[in-house]
């Protein structure tokens, strides 16, 4: 694959990991890219974020279809999580003339990752010009650490924003529109639920930022995936918009883990009354659903019920594991209740429950505890608990 030009002065020049398939813990089916970006002016030649280390070749290889990397003048760190920064240190020894700037918590942070290597500190106020081609910075700070950083080119209306608006998408192609708006939209989305979700407020603060200082935005090139031009850089901030807004739906996740079917069972039963009500559902086997597909489907959901049997007097390790996935994400204004069943010792029910509040979801109803397999009637004493769940949250609704 080449290089390719993204704008009049830029160069896509990144690297494609198509088999990529997990990102710690957020499954990652389609792959990913790590992008870097050569701006060149007439006098000078820089290089906006490198790439994770065994990619560094890669790199170096689209550089040499357009230049010489000894001729590269700066190398811009917007981010310095190693997916993007690891292989600085190698990328420097082909560019021996480059200086390197970040933000200044990115200063602090490659000197982390790089053994005490100094680099410059770049803010708001300064510009960088390449000779008729500038880049200007804006500190982003969460979006996605503390040291995230987007880089401006005025002269070419390119925002380069490192994580934002990203997607873990390998493609042969480059831009949103040529894989498809809605594959793009769809892994844009992926991404933001599993990634960015407790940083809405802090996205929407920069992006207002961006407005306020009047930045065009004619691409919008981030550092994982394709790159959003024309429309679909408005609709791909629209869909920020909306999922930021933290509006939530009357839906419920109905997620479990069964040992003999019993607990599967009850959440077939659960979601059938939950339907019966009028509520969106979705139903996932933890043993064998993708946890990023599902937290897609919880960032509209006011509802989320979590099943187990009991093993070892608790809740089965993929529940847990469940849980500790969806703390990390803080979903804010859910409400959630346990459900499962057990042999001869309980512990599960009480032990989701104890972990759903611990990571802020309101627990609205004592846990449905099933001992062995349910009979008809305790399938209807189910039915009538997702019943009572539903009410909840069609009145928290209101
Ligand atoms: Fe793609 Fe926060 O690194």
């Amino acid at each position: 694959m080449r290089a390719v030009p993204v704008s009049d002065h830029i160069t896509w020049v990144g690297a494609v990991d198509w088999n990529l398939r997990d990102f710690h813990g957020f499954d990652t089916p389609r792959g990913s890219t790590y992008n870097a970006y050569l701006v060149r002016g007439t006098d000078k030649v820089a290089l906006v974020d490198t790439v994770k280390t065994p990619f560094v070749p890669e790199l170096l290889s689209r550089i040499r279809e357009v230049l010489d990397p000894a001729r590269i003048d700066v190398i811009v760190v917007n981010h310095v999580e190693p997916d993007h920064n690891s292989g600085l240190r190698d990328v420097m020894a082909a560019c021996p003339h480059a200086r390197v700037v970040a933000s200044a918590p990115g200063v602090r942070g490659v000197a982390e990752y790089h053994d005490g290597l100094v680099v410059e500190a770049v803010g708001e106020d300064d510009v960088i010009d390449l000779g008729g081609v500038t880049l200007r910075f804006l500190p982003a700070p969460m979006v996605h650490w503390p040291d995230s950083m987007f880089t401006y080119c005025p002269e070419d209306a390119v925002l380069m924003c490192n994580d934002a608006f990203g997607q873990h998408l390998a493609s042969a192609e480059r831009f949103a529109d040529e894989v498809g708006a809605d594959l793009a939209l769809e892994e844009l989305k992926v991404y933001y639920a599993n990634i960015l979700m407790p940083l809405g407020a802090q996205i929407a603060k920069v992006m207002g930022k961006v407005a306020a200082v009047g930045w065009e935005l004619a691409t919008v090139a981030p550092s994982h995936g394709v790159i959003w031009r024309g429309d679909l850089v408005a609709e791909a901030h629209a869909a920020y918009q909306r999922w930021g807004s933290g509006s939530l739906r009357d839906k419920v996740i109905v997620a479990y883990s069964t040992m003999w079917g019993s607990t599967d069972e009850l959440a077939r039963t659960i979601a059938d009354a939950l339907v019966a009500q009028g509520l969106d559902v979705e139903v996932y086997d933890l043993a064998v659903a993708s946890f990023a597909r599902l937290m897609v489907e919880l960032l509209d959901a006011r509802g989320l019920l979590v099943g187990s049997a009991t093993l070892h007097h608790g809740m089965l390790f993929r529940v847990a594991g469940f849980i500790q996935y969806v703390g990390g994400l803080r979903p804010a204004g859910r409400m959630g209740a346990a459900f499962g069943s057990y042999g001869w010792s309980s512990g599960a029910t009480k032990q989701i429950t104890e972990r759903l509040t611990e990571i802020g979801i309101e627990v609205v109803q004592d846990p449905y505890t099933q001992k062995f397999r349910p009979t008809e009637a305790e399938l209807a004493a189910a039915g009538e608990w997702a019943v009572a769940f539903a009410e909840k949250v069609k009145a928290a609704g209101k």
